[in-house]
């Protein structure tokens, strides 16, 4: 009954690979949901391209294999993705989640895993996408901020949305507190679109996202629980 046991929950589980460049805080909101089983799946892996990345720590902490790939080590953009993309392919992973990874994906590695790739960014896409979008939402006098989570595809910040949260700006903040408040938020909303898609209810059709075979509209507040 064990062994059946085992089978069955090998079939079902989503191996999941995690890409990092730093902090890990959403890795660790992961690795959290996983122990609670809100996410039926398995962090099989992380991914980093810095060697120096607090998440690496997490990941030994948690007792998951990581690999480290930095640029300096190849040529190209190219080189690496491909070495990353083979380490994914041997993991065998279903889903490859972005969390912090800090680094624009070529269009080959997004491509072959199309529809497999989620990302997460501080901003309330299409608004801000790239970089220190706290900051120019704060100098443009924006009064309010949020996360969204989006599948990948070869446009950076560009592919189709799953799930927004917004956040205040108050004039009194700083910008750790507008920090805070959208960290909390992706704590919040990562592990739960994650359990989703390990569930088979997220998909990407044509470059739509979907859940429960309705498509989710492009800019979606998320509240389900
Ligand atoms: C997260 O806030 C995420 O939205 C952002 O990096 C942070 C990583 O934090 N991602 C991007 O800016 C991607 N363009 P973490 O390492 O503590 O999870």
């Amino acid at each position: 009954a064990i062994c059946r046991l085992f089978f069955i929950t090998r079939v079902f589980m989503k191996n999941i690979v995690v890409l990092i460049s730093g902090e890990g805080s959403n890795l660790q909101a992961m690795i959290d949901a996983c122990a609670s089983g809100q996410i039926s799946g398995k962090i099989c892996a992380v991914i980093s391209n810095n060697a120096d990345a607090y998440g690496l720590v997490r990941a030994k902490k948690a007792g998951i294999p990581s690999f480290i790939f930095e640029r300096k080590a190849y040529e190209t953009y190219q080189a690496m993705d491909q070495a990353i993309a083979s380490q994914i392919e041997l993991i065998g992973a279903d889903l490859i989640v972005l969390a912090g990874y800090m680094n624009i994906l070529t269009p080959a590695f997004t491509q072959r895993f199309a529809g497999k790739i989620l990302n997460i960014h501080p901003s309330l896409l299409p608004k801000y996408s790239g970089l220190d979008t706290y900051q120019r939402a704060m100098t443009d006098g924006e009064t309010e901020h949020g996360m969204t989570i989006h599948f990948v595809n070869e446009i950076v910040d560009g592919g189709s949305i799953i799930l927004q949260a917004k956040v205040p700006i108050f004039p009194e903040d700083e910008i750790e507190d507008v920090i805070a408040r959208v960290q909390e938020q992706e704590h919040r909303y990562y592990p739960l679109v994650i359990a989703w898609f390990c569930a088979d209810r997220l998909k990407e059709v044509d470059g739509k996202a979907y859940l429960d075979g309705k498509p989710l509209p492009p800019e979606d507040y998320g509240n389900e629980e």
